[in-house]
């Protein structure tokens, strides 16, 4: 398979594998290592992005690919062009694989079955994000040097994450210990058939805390009501990061809003991998369009 949907259908010797080549593209010195020159590269972003479209970009450019840079904002999806359409246009002039990131969930397995080229999910809706998590896990074992056994606390808006599904999929597969924090109107409350709500004190004991963005746009329905009473409850503040365990790592897919869920101080605090995480999306989405292509 190709494709790279999901993580939660994946077995974690794949999942090891990508991690694996990941590292080693990681160790080249040479920015540069043109494996996949010949091939086209369409990233189809119908939701924005920074890191993630960057990243893949960083990552195709690196490998030599011939990129094509699709905006949604920019392109006749403003007049009314359907998703599945868009890809199939794109598809028909030849691209060899599509990086896609999508509101709409469930709609990514369809399409994948419509279209020829294979799909890499940058993240569909609240459904799931699987370069994140892969990310994820490869900066958790770069740290620790392996998952199993690491004791992972996902704190924040759980429910509208698809980085805290993917996470909570992958992390699974290897042994390691998750548990989920969230205040009752920001849970999923079908994920804790996996994972258990523990209050943050107790999440607060952990190898590895991971911090979610409160994601505003998709609150359609008020639950926040101050960002400095979340702060208080849920929030990394600078207090709570100093009460740590010394080897406990914090994490966050970003962007971060800061002084909601984490304190400024602690975005760049020398326990966070928060830009770590970053510079390790580009050998991991490597290693994925390596997998696309070749
Ligand atoms: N972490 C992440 O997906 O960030 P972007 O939305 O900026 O890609």
């Amino acid at each position: 398979e190709r494709s790279l949907l999901g993580l939660k259908d994946l077995s974690a010797a794949e999942i090891s594998a990508i991690l694996d080549r990941a590292s080693y593209w990681d160790a080249k010195e040479e920015k540069m290592i043109p494996v996949l020159k010949d091939h086209f590269v369409a990233n189809m972003f119908f939701e924005n992005s920074t890191r993630t479209r960057f990243s893949f970009e960083m990552a195709e450019k690196r490998l030599g690919a011939q990129v094509l840079n699709f905006a949604a904002a920019a392109s006749s999806v403003e007049k009314g062009e359907s998703i599945y359409d868009t890809v199939r246009t794109l598809e028909s002039m030849g691209i060899d694989a599509g990086v896609i990131r999508l509101k709409p969930i469930g709609m990514l397995e369809e399409l994948a079955k419509r279209v020829s080229v294979p799909l890499v999910n940058a993240g569909d809706g609240n459904n799931e994000h699987p370069t994140q998590a892969l990310l994820d896990l490869y900066t958790m074992k770069q740290h620790f040097g392996e998952l199993s056994g690491l004791k992972v606390s996902i704190i924040g808006d759980i429910k509208h994450s698809r980085v805290a599904r993917s996470n909570l999929w992958a992390l699974q597969k290897f042994g390691a210990d998750v548990k989920l924090c969230a205040p009752e109107n920001m849970r999923a409350p079908e994920l804790s058939t996996y994972s258990p709500y523990i209050p943050m004190e107790e999440a607060l004991c952990a190898d590895v805390v991971m911090m979610l963005r409160v994601q505003l746009e998709r609150h359609t329905d008020g639950l926040i009501k101050s960002a400095e009473e979340y702060r208080l409850q849920y929030g990394l503040t600078e207090e709570r990061a100093a009460a740590l365990a010394p080897h406990a790592l914090i994490m966050h897919p970003a962007p971060v809003n800061r002084g909601v869920e984490i304190d400024d101080a602690v975005v760049e605090h020398p326990q966070s991998r928060i830009f770590k995480q970053m510079q390790n999306g580009v050998p991991i989405r490597m290693a994925v369009m390596e997998r696309a292509l070749l």
